[in-house]
């Protein structure tokens, strides 16, 4: 059903679309892909998995599952020609609309990935699937002047992506797996979330009958927004803040409160949960794991600052009665951090978990025939009519 639309929320809070794809129960705290509960598939699922079954609406028999498998590994490769493409960035290009302008090169190369058909929607989806993680790795790598690799197929899909962002062409590259099976459940749990921001872009640009190429460049470019996926950069950013300027959290939560320069907690929040987000809890879980092993130096007093923000929010009236809990952004720059990843690859890691779900929902879309070109009225609240004034009157 519609939420009222009140006129200074625009029509940010009516239900645009039906879907089949994710549930979330936003005061209880609940999202399921598919009907399945994420703490289970968080737990029990792959990355891989867990895309087929957003993509495809059930969980998939073994058959399935490693043909899948192999359609994704065979199709890791991108075009000889675009490993010049990522040489015409300058050095140190923010990684996130390097991924977007890649994408877009990637459907100059995939002509039968680009019509309207089901055909051709399945080879988008694997094509997108599958070498995203290789644009974003060439990305990163290009960005510091370093050489890139050839994806392996005989690595799982997490294992290639670590291994062509972290690894050189001059030795083997070491695996570890607490990373590897953290970095698969984080993945799991950004798939999909109902009609997001970077998401409703995905249909929307969908909508005009545009290519999926073209709908998840567009969606890639809204989730890097700080109010959206850009939230686990600016995560970090914030903790840093109070870390160099030797503030005390008291002192940083009293500056949120009294909104000076606008400062908000980074992080805390969301359009739908006013609950724990359900992915903060699970994730937090991983971080304890990861950074207790893994967490170098000067970052573990952003850990301990991280934790110490979370209690004093939880426990202050001020977010309570605004219902600001942690979200998925909170805990997650952490984890990428004790990775090795730069925080400017958080995003970029963002948008591979969700491209599964921005893939699904374009194509729940396109087969809709009732889907019409997305086209939001408004309220015109500017000048009544009024006659042309000449320059001498002006
Ligand atoms: C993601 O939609 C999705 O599903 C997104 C996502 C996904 O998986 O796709 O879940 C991923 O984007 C998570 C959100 C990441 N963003 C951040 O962490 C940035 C910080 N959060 C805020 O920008 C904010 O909470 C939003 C944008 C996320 C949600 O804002 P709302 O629900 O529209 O809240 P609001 O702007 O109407 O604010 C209500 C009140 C205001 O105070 P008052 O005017 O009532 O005094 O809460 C305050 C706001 O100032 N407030 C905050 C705050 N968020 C809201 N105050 C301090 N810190 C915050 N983070």
């Amino acid at each position: 059903t519609t939420e009222n639309v009140t006129l200074d929320q625009g029509f940010a809070n009516t239900a645009s679309c039906k879907s089949e794809i994710t549930f979330i129960d936003g005061d209880a705290g609940i999202l399921r892909y598919r009907g399945y509960p994420i703490e289970q598939l968080a737990e029990k699922s792959t990355f891989l998995e867990t895309a087929y079954l957003v993509l495809y609406g059930e969980l998939p028999t073994a058959t399935q599952l490693s043909e899948w498998e192999e359609r994704i590994r065979r199709s890791t490769l991108i075009d000889e020609r675009m490993r010049d493409f990522f040489r015409t960035f300058p050095r140190g290009s923010h990684p996130m609309p390097v991924l977007a302008a890649g994408i877009m090169s990637l459907s100059t190369f995939s002509s039968k990935a680009t019509g309207l058909d089901e055909a051709a929607q399945e080879k988008a989806t694997e094509q997108l699937i599958a070498k995203v993680p290789t644009l974003a790795a060439y990305g990163y790598k290009n960005s510091m002047g370093q050489p890139t690799l050839y994806p392996d197929n005989s690595l799982s899909y997490v294992e290639n992506f670590l291994r062509m962002s972290f690894g050189f062409p001059t030795e083997d590259y070491e695996f570890d797996e607490s990373i590897t099976r953290a970095l698969d459940v984080l993945l799991i749990l950004h798939a999909d979330h109902e009609q997001n921001c970077s998401t409703s872009t995905v249909r929307l640009v969908g909508s005009s009958g545009a290519n999926m190429f073209a709908s998840v460049s567009a969606g890639v470019n809204a989730l890097s927004g700080p109010k959206h996926g850009g939230a686990n950069q600016a995560v970090l950013e914030m903790l840093a803040f109070i870390r160099d300027h030797k503030m005390d959290v008291s002192e940083f939560v009293k500056k949120v409160k009294n909104k000076e320069d606008g400062v908000k907690l980074m992080g805390f929040g969301h359009r739908v949960y006013k609950n724990y987000d359900p992915r903060a809890a699970i994730i937090k879980k991983h971080a304890d794991e990861i950074l207790s092993k893994h967490i170098r130096g000067s970052h573990e007093d952003l850990l301990q600052i991280a934790q110490e923000l979370e209690q004093a929010a939880l426990s202050d009236d001020y977010f309570q009665e605004r219902k600001l809990y942690p979200n998925v952004d909170f805990y997650t720059g952490l984890i990428y951090e004790a990775m090795g990843f730069p925080v400017d690859m958080f995003t970029v890691l963002f948008a591979i978990g969700r491209l599964p779900g921005w893939i699904a929902q374009w194509r729940e879309a396109a087969s809709d025939p009732h889907t019409k070109i997305g086209r939001p009225r408004q309220i015109y609240i500017g000048e009544p009519a009024r006659d042309y004034v000449g320059m001498a009157n002006r």
